[in-house]
């Protein structure tokens, strides 16, 4: 199960997203915004945010102007991993070595199209682990406030 959400500036990327996700029967919850109008970002990163932090969905689709206030957003939850993409490169990346539970992208800096592909890349790719675990449970550990 993916959750997605989106601001007003993000809105037609997640409904291209949508479209992928429908296509290869991938079940996802939508959090909104369900129009163009004016929202505030943090609402729809909480509720994707804690959707996968607490396991209901494996992994979260956010989209803003830019990706970032968004991703800023969700990364205040704890056991959130977001991160905000905009090459094929670092779609892949950041699932090998980041273990990203959470993509973000800007609707004003990507096309839909290339929005598609990097949600392909993050879906399909793997968690390298090996020393890549130990950087992952040190982020852990911030959080903590152990490191
Ligand atoms: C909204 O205008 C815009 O600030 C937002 O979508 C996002 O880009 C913030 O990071």
């Amino acid at each position: 199960m993916i959750a997605l959400g989106a601001d007003h500036g993000g809105f037609y990327l997640k409904e291209a997203i949508i479209e992928y996700l429908k296509e290869k029967k991938i079940d996802y919850i939508d959090h909104g915004c369900f129009s163009e109008d004016s929202v505030d970002y943090a609402i729809y990163a909480k509720k994707v945010a804690d959707d996968v932090a607490c396991g209901k969905c494996e992994k979260g689709i956010l989209c803003c102007g830019t990706g970032i206030g968004i991703s800023i957003a969700a990364n205040k939850v704890k056991g959130i991993r977001a991160a905000v993409v905009t090459n094929e490169f670092c779609a892949e990346m950041t699932r090998r070595h980041n273990d990203a539970n959470i993509l973000a992208m800007g609707g004003r800096v990507i096309d839909a199209e290339t929005a598609v592909k990097l949600t392909d890349i993050f879906l399909n790719t793997e968690f390298e682990g090996g020393r890549h675990e130990r950087r992952i449970a040190q982020i852990a550990q911030i959080e903590e406030g152990t490191l």
